[in-house]
């Protein structure tokens, strides 16, 4: 099974220009979504993670079935404003302006072991963000994976401190 016969390419979407790489069929596919699972899992190394942060919202769809596959709990990291409790919030640019991103405070213990999953690495700077969520909490990042990396965006150029694996690139 070929992973990107699931993946559909959609010109110009969101906007003008842009080919969005659609992963609905591979989600509709229970075999597909079964293998990226099984691959992702593969890819990580030797060390004993303790938690999986998914990015919202698409990498919320394989994270927290890669998490289930590793008897792992699963940690949202979410747009701003719908994290209820103690908040920890992360700005990062975009190409045009910023953004930010939040997890809750008490969501991981210093000395957690974290794999964060997000679906696309494009520019990166959605995936630094996240990690430096995680190391404010006082957690390790041990490895980002992705279901698609966008190689001409040089996104790993952001988060090349860390494991890094991406199932396909483009
Ligand atoms: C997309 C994608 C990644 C991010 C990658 O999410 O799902 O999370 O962009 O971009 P970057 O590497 O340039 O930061 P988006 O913000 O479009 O939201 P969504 O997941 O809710 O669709
Ligand atoms: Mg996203």
């Amino acid at each position: 099974m070929n992973l990107t016969d699931y993946i559909k390419d959609i010109p110009d979407f969101p906007k003008a220009g842009i080919v969005f790489k659609d992963i609905s069929p591979l989600l509709a596919n229970a075999a597909a979504t079964d293998k990226a699972i099984e691959l992702l899992a593969m890819g990580l190394h030797n060390f004993q993670a303790t938690k999986v942060v998914g990015i919202e919202s698409r990498g919320f769809l394989l994270g927290i079935l890669l998490a289930q596959h590793l008897k792992l709990g699963f940690v949202p990291v979410r747009k701003p404003g719908k994290l209820p409790g103690e908040i920890i919030s992360q700005n990062y640019q975009l190409e045009y302006g910023e953004d930010a991103l939040e997890i809750q405070a008490n969501s991981i213990q210093p000395g957690d072991l974290v794999i964060i999953h997000d679906d696309v690495l494009a520019t990166g700077g959605t995936a630094e963000a996240a990690c430096k969520l995680v190391e404010k909490c006082g957690g390790v990042v041990v490895q980002c994976n992705f279901l698609m990396e966008l190689d001409f965006l040089e996104g790993r150029t952001k988060i090349e401190k860390y494991q890094l694996h991406s199932l396909i690139h483009y």
